[in-house]
């Protein structure tokens, strides 16, 4: 995590760096601080919490340059202060910083041994350190971080300045994300997307091993030898203003109403209606040899992935199988190459589940992908990707990222029933037909955002929840419990109801609410006898039932309807209430739905 930015070019780089890190604040913010290059040297700003606070004291000391680097931090080595907050400075060189030097006790006490002295508990410092003493032996700056990067283990993107060479930026790359945006006499360089698109919307994706350098419009990258590498400018169709918050309050509820859009965007140009096919370009995997699928993921793509198991083992008779990323790394999954492996990833950064995509394909599988961000590291990663479309997801609680990854993981399902012959046509047609028809759909349920906002005023004040599905709506009930305590803090638990008996229904009472998953499906008859267990020891209840239910009613004491659908859509439709109803039951509390404590959007660390 963290975010990294930086900019050289005739602009104000304050100002820049300012805007491009108010776009990476979703990947930490614990702290922020900037480096700028003035005539009289580095000029360092830092400050901890929120980059707020950091633009009061550039307010306070006032300050402008035309090359520089930002930082905002979500920390790891060393709690959240001023002094652990990047830049690090050593004798006129700046560093910023994102991943983890797994080996820098070893190199810490190696420098104080030769005299270093460290002023912060981060493992960054050894970086501006290396660097600073590589330039005092004569060493270019670009060639002093290539000595540096070679002494490090562990992973980083970071960004270093040096009074040396006023006016250049050096960066490298070891599996965090890093992007150049190219603009005319200018350069930013960034974590992510967003940040770069109010300069330009041309861009470098870096790969692994990449050291770049930028001055004004010139931008030379090269390997961690020295040699000259080409990479390809890419144009990025985002514009600046889907990365803004368009009036709404949060990004998160802004990106909850856009999920009519993203959805659409994502299953658009893959169906032929008329014809009642799927179509995939350029995938050319062999199904057929398919003994197994195995789907990876973390956090709510994990959820999503979840879902999955459902719609392929019932669309394609294959059988399925999820793991948490961060599991499948460290076990010894039974993969091979009758195994197709489907990582699924909003960032396409995400750490572990980039190592279990490695161990996977080293394990001699087929891999493939389904990512909101392109060129990201999972996308070049695997031996295919479905991009999804829901656009840049700034919001740190994922709503749009999973309500795409759930059409993405049934148009997948239909696609591989299709080849395989274990879908017949009729029934294909019938699946896209539900498909169109979601995204109206959602817009019905998000008319009703009042409603469920007058439902959170007389829930928020509960301490916990459960949240129960059956079938392919338990992976809805872990995601809405996850939902609401990410943003809201209250402690929520998602169960498959049929577990209920099994040990939770012993927390039922009167301060216990349980919002039930119950639209008419097979296990429909089911969930109201566990609705009925809930009633019977006073607990609460929210059900979420199909449009006409009138025996969940006499159950629940509050309904949430939604549109009649395929049982395999369902869990999109389910989701978009649940997403509203803990957005407002946080808004309720009054905490920090932009920022949620302790959490960033992409975790770039193990
Ligand atoms: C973090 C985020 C979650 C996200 C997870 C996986 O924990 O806070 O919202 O689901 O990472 O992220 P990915 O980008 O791989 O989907």
């Amino acid at each position: 995590m963290c975010g990294i930015v930086g900019y050289t070019g005739s602009r104000d780089a304050v100002d820049v760096l300012l805007s491009g890190l108010q776009k990476l604040e979703y990947r930490g913010y614990d702290s922020a601080g900037i480096a700028v290059m003035k005539d009289a040297g580095i000029e360092l700003r830092r400050s901890v919490g929120k980059l707020n606070n950091l633009t009061m004291e550039i307010l306070k000391r006032p300050l402008s340059a035309h090359t520089g680097i930002g930082h905002t931090r979500w920390a790891t080595h060393g709690r959240p202060s001023e002094q652990n907050a990047h830049p690090h400075m050593e004798g006129g060189v700046a560093v910023v910083h994102n991943g983890i030097i797994e080996n820098y006790l070893v190199l810490k006490d190696e420098l104080k041994a030769s005299g270093a002295v460290f002023k912060s508990e981060t493992d960054t410092e050894i970086l501006s350190h290396l660097i600073q003493r590589a330039t005092a032996e004569g060493l270019c700056l670009a060639d002093a971080v290539r000595s540096a990067v070679k002494r490090i283990k562990g992973t980083f993107a970071l960004l270093a300045l040096s009074e040396k060479e006023p006016g250049t930026i050096i960066g490298a790359r070891l599996e965090c994300p890093m992007i150049v945006g190219v603009g005319e006499n200018e350069t930013i360089i960034s974590s992510d997307i967003p940040a770069i698109l109010d300069v330009t919307r041309k861009a470098i994706f870096l790969h692994d091993g990449d050291i770049v350098s930028i001055t004004g419009g010139e931008v030379e990258i090269t390997d961690f030898e020295g040699h000259a590498v080409d990479r390809k400018e890419t144009n990025i169709n985002w514009s600046p203003v889907m990365a803004e918050k368009g009036g709404y309050r949060h990004f998160m509820l802004k990106e909850i109403f856009e999920q009519p859009r993203a959805v659409t965007d994502t299953f658009r140009g893959q169906v032929l209606e008329e014809k009642g096919e799927v179509f995939f370009d350029g995938f050319d995997i062999d199904l057929s040899s398919v003994k197994r699928i195995y789907i990876i993921a973390c956090g709510t793509s994990w959820h999503a992935a979840l879902t999955g198991k459902y719609i392929f083992e019932d669309f394609c008779s294959i059988p399925t199988e999820v793991d948490l990323a961060s599991e499948f790394r460290y076990r010894n999954p039974l993969v091979g190459e009758s195994t197709l492996v489907i990582a699924i990833s909003q960032s396409g950064e995400t750490a572990d589940t980039l190592a279990a995509v490695k161990e996977a394909k080293r394990k001699g599988a087929t891999v493939i992908s389904i990512c909101n961000v392109m060129e990201s590291s999972l996308t070049r990663e695997t031996d295919w990707t479905f991009m999804t479309h829901a656009g840049p997801e700034i919001g740190v609680a994922s709503t749009k990222a999973f309500t795409t990854q759930l059409t993405a993981l049934y148009l997948l399902a239909l696609y591989f029933g299709q080849t395989l012959g274990t879908l017949d046509a009729g029934r294909i047609k019938e699946l896209i037909q539900e498909l169109i028809k979601i995204p109206k759909k959602i817009e019905t349920i998000l008319d009703s955002a009042d409603y469920i906002e007058a439902l959170a005023r007389r829930y928020f004040h509960y301490r916990d929840f459960i949240y129960i599905g059956r079938g392919i709506n338990f992976p809805i009930a872990l995601e809405g419990a996850l939902k609401l305590k990410e943003i809201s803090y209250i402690h929520a638990e998602g169960y498959a109801a049929g577990e209920m008996k099994h040990g939770p229904i012993a927390l039922i009472d009167e301060e216990m609410p349980v919002v039930a998953i119950a639209p008419r499906d097979a296990t429909y008859p089911k969930m109201l006898g566990n609705m009925e267990e809930v009633h019977a020891r006073l607990g609460s209840i929210i059900a979420v039932v199909s449009e006409g239910d009138t025996e969940a009613s006499t159950r629940a004491d509050d309904l949430i309807t939604i549109p009649v659908t395929s049982v395999y859509l369902t869990p999109i439709l389910v989701t978009v209430p649940l997403q509203v109803l803990a957005y407002h039951i946080a808004v309720q509390k009054g905490t920090d739905v932009a920022q949620p404590r302790n959490l960033a959007k992409s975790v770039t660390v193990e």
